[in-house]
């Protein structure tokens, strides 16, 4: 549990609140390069409570401005997306990528009032398909775009997919790292499928053991394989809303999340599955595009997708299994098939995490000791949002590209090893390195 004080602390994201300024230290992808063609429409967007147009110009650079107009605070995602830049449809003030405007065409001939204005403007980078913005108050303190292994892989090796959820950033992040509900929510009643031969399912009451590290937190849990040996998987939690998960399937990949906070109830699930070495299995990228008879992976299919009017922000990825429609609950099927009745693995945690409220109370709930990964991270997030509160600190080495090169792991070592030590070396992350040990 945690008082309500800290729980604010935690789900607040504006400009000005602790969690928020902690949030604009850090570069965060928001958006695949895809969805904009140099020219093209522009997207609406909106990033930590702020609403703002993502637009690619003619020459390639793309550009995070305002939603609303400097004049008169026209919409700026039906702007005209022309010669370099964007131009508001009501007056014609038209504007580049960096904020600047370029054009006043009432304005009287020779006015500077341009040169005496901007649009507030966001900088971005591209790599390997997705966008990052940095939304620090001062772009020249931006740190290097940091080192993902999702974002640095060859991209036949990676699937990424995009979907909205109704609910608080860290509502939904401490869904991935809790691995404790996986082979419960996500099981069957009946027998049969995939999950059934998930070696995590052998034991649900595996026991939890944490370790802080300069990236975040290492949260495993073990279970007894056989009578000399333990089978470890351990998430990962990284600064400042990453998730890492390890793999587990007769197609091996790794998989994680950007929760990415849209605004303090909606977040922006951005999920990266993919193989260290080499293409992603034909199987598996079908699998997460299409889904599978109906149902849904952990990625949201191109069927789970309920597109939004264009001025809403990620209209795109609005999905049809929400708050509204019981996300596709079945009566019947949790009887019958699945435990929770629920169709397929995102909309299962998405239900469990968004049902209730999209802001919960955690000064109501009751952790038990396979909840210690959550109460780990959270006070790692508290530590670190109060040393740059109060004593304007920075989190330890975030500037440093390659902190983030970590993985998470699934792996059986002998019952007298120590999972830091021996695991450690296959925690780290390298581009081109196999997962190194048995599956
Ligand atoms: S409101 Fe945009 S140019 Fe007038
Ligand atoms: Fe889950």
């Amino acid at each position: 549990m945690l008082s309500k004080a800290d729980n604010e602390a935690l789900v607040r994201v504006a400009a000005g609140t602790p969690m928020g300024n902690l949030f604009r230290l850090y570069w965060m992808p928001f958006l695949p390069s895809s969805d904009l063609e140099a020219d093209g429409q522009p997207q609406r967007v909106r990033l930590l409570g702020e609403d703002l147009v993502a637009f690619r110009g003619s020459d390639g650079v793309v550009g995070l401005v305002d939603h609303a107009c400097p004049h008169r605070g026209a919409p700026m995602v039906l702007g005209r997306n022309e010669d370099c830049g964007l131009r508001c449809v009501y007056h014609g003030w038209k504007f580049d990528a960096s904020g600047a405007i370029l054009d006043m065409p009432a304005e009287p001939e020779g006015s500077r009032f341009k040169e005496k204005l901007k649009i507030k403007a966001y900088p971005c980078q591209e790599r390997n398909g997705v966008i990052w913005t940095y939304m620090g108050a001062d772009a020249s303190a931006a740190p290097p775009l940091p080192n993902l292994e999702w974002n640095l892989v060859p991209v036949e090796n990676v699937v990424v997919t995009f979907r909205v959820q109704e609910c608080n950033w860290l509502q939904a992040l401490e869904g991935e790292i809790d691995s404790a509900h996986a082979p419960i929510l996500h099981g069957r009643v009946d027998t049969g499928g995939s999950i059934d031969k998930w070696v995590a399912t052998r034991d649900l009451r595996p026991t939890f053991e944490c370790a802080v590290q300069d990236f975040g937190v290492s949260i495993a849990s073990r279970r007894i394989f056989d009578e000399n040996t333990l089978y470890w998987r351990v998430n990962q939690f990284v600064m400042p809303f990453f998730t890492l998960v390890p793999p587990q399937s007769n197609y091996p990949e790794l998989s994680g999340h950007a929760w990415v906070p849209i605004d303090d109830e909606n977040t922006l699930c951005i999920m990266f599955s993919y193989h260290p070495n080499q293409p992603m299995y034909k199987k598996s990228r079908e699998l997460f595009l299409e889904g599978h008879r109906g149902r849904e992976t952990g990625h949201a299919s191109r069927h789970a997708y309920k597109p939004a009017s264009p001025m809403v922000p990620y209209a795109k990825y609005r999905t049809k299994y929400n708050f509204e429609n019981g996300y596709g609950f079945d009566y019947e099927s949790q009887q019958s098939t699945w435990f929770s009745g629920l169709p397929g693995l995102w909309v299962q945690d998405a239900a469990c995490q968004s049902g209730v409220a999209p802001i919960y109370d955690r000064s109501q709930e009751h952790l038990g000791l396979s909840d210690s990964g959550i109460t780990k991270t959270r006070r790692f997030l508290l530590e670190n949002l109060r040393a740059y509160r109060d004593r304007s600190v920075m989190p330890k080495r975030m500037e440093d590209p390659d902190l983030y090169m970590v993985r998470a792991i699934s792996i059986k070592l002998d019952k007298e090893a120590s999972w830091t030590e021996m695991g450690g070396p296959y925690m780290k992350a390298c581009v081109g390195k196999g997962f190194g040990y048995d599956l």
